[in-house]
């Protein structure tokens, strides 16, 4: 099913990224990425090209679109993209359709990225830097499939007047089904339990998703699954996070329930996500652009070097490398360099190029 997005032939050695540094810090993490990734072409005799395009404000001021067309073939036409952030106040009171948001959207709908990976695991060095005490949150791994391209983010009629507002939740069988069949595949690959999260109590497109997940878990009758509402689910990741394993559901759900998995590990500044569709994939700090830090070398370039060992993953199928730059950033938190956003009191705080040649380093004597 994700044939494309998956390298197809193991051997492949050559690939073609586009990155979209985009605004505020996203320019700087996306550089302490790139500066990863030549490292490990390198290191292991791939050859990867990097071809850098605009997106978001910073397309905006020159081109007067957030995406134009010519990037989003660019994006079409490369094995993976790289994504920073976009967005910031100077474009914040454009109209709706040309917010940096509606060119997010546009790329997750044009790319068909319908499933988004977002994991929430402790690095064992930073278990202090959570709101949650240490022994509700350690050994806390767990992987949120977020539904992207579809239900309330995209369900027409939409729109507000004077009077009234509206949006629509819709979910088309075949939307439901693949992501569902994702959820599967990946809790087979896990410890064998899915959680689908909906509100299937008030709102019938949250039933029909729960009668398409039990459907669609005959094929899949090692796997356990449970059905939780929404507001318990939020409730339940913080009181308990080690008890979720693979977590599936809808996108606007999702968008909210990755929040707060991705607070709980410590900092958003650490996580890292996979966009996938059958045809294509994009990774991305799960921050935004962080505007008042922006250029000033302080950002935490470790969810955008995470996002790099995702793309390793799925789309080149090189798991070993992966594994080797989840290792280099574990030894580097080990060692107690910390960036502010995640550093406590008498911690050595260090800037973005500095864990970025630590990262770096690490990675090319391993
Ligand atoms: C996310 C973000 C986006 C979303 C915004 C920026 C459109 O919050 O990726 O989670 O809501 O999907
Ligand atoms: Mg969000």
């Amino acid at each position: 099913m994700l044939a494309k997005a998956i390298n197809p032939e193991k051997s492949k050695r050559m690939f073609t990224i586009v990155s979209l540094p985009g605004d505020g810090i996203g320019p700087e993490v996306v550089a302490s990425a790139v500066q990863v990734i030549d490292v490990l072409e390198e290191k292991h005799g791939l050859e990867i090209s990097i071809e850098e395009h605009l997106f978001g404000g910073a397309s905006y001021d020159v081109h007067g679109e957030m995406l134009t067309d010519e990037t989003l073939a660019a994006c079409k036409n490369c094995d993976s993209v790289l994504l920073g952030a976009v967005g910031g106040p100077k474009w914040e009171n454009l109209p709706h359709e040309k917010k940096p948001e509606a060119a997010l959207l546009k790329i997750r709908k044009e790319l068909g990225l319908f499933a988004n990976f977002r994991p929430a695991k402790v690095y064992g060095a930073l278990v202090d830097a959570s709101s949650l005490k240490p022994e509700i949150l350690s050994g806390t791994d767990f992987m949120v499939i977020r539904e992207l391209t579809g239900g309330i983010y995209f369900g027409q009629p939409r729109g507000y007047d004077d009077n009234k507002g509206w949006n629509t939740m819709v979910y088309e069988k075949y939307e439901v089904e693949r992501i569902a069949r994702l959820g599967f595949e990946t809790a087979m690959k896990r410890k064998k339990r899915l959680v689908s999260i909906d509100k299937a109590n008030v709102l019938e497109c949250s039933q029909f998703w729960r009668n398409m997940v039990h459907e669609v878990h005959k094929d899949f009758p090692e796997v356990e699954v449970t059905d939780m509402y929404v507001d318990n689910a939020a409730m339940q990741i913080v009181r308990d996070p080690k008890q979720f394993d693979v977590i599936v559901t809808k996108n606007l759900f999702g968008d909210i329930l990755s929040d707060i998995s991705g607070m709980i590990t410590g900092s958003l500044g650490m996580l890292p996500s996979a966009s996938i569709g059958s045809e294509h994939a994009l990774y991305e700090p799960i921050h935004g652009s962080a505007p008042d830090i922006a250029g000033q070398n302080k950002a935490n370039p470790i969810a955008t070097i995470a996002s790099v060992a995702m793309m390793f993953e799925h789309s080149f199928s090189m798991q070993h490398i992966a594994d080797e730059i989840y290792r280099a950033i574990e030894k580097v938190l080990e060692s107690g360099m910390r960036t502010a956003d995640i550093a406590n009191a008498g911690d050595r705080i260090v800037s973005t190029t500095e864990i970025t040649d630590a990262v770096t380093a690490s990675l090319k004597t391993s």
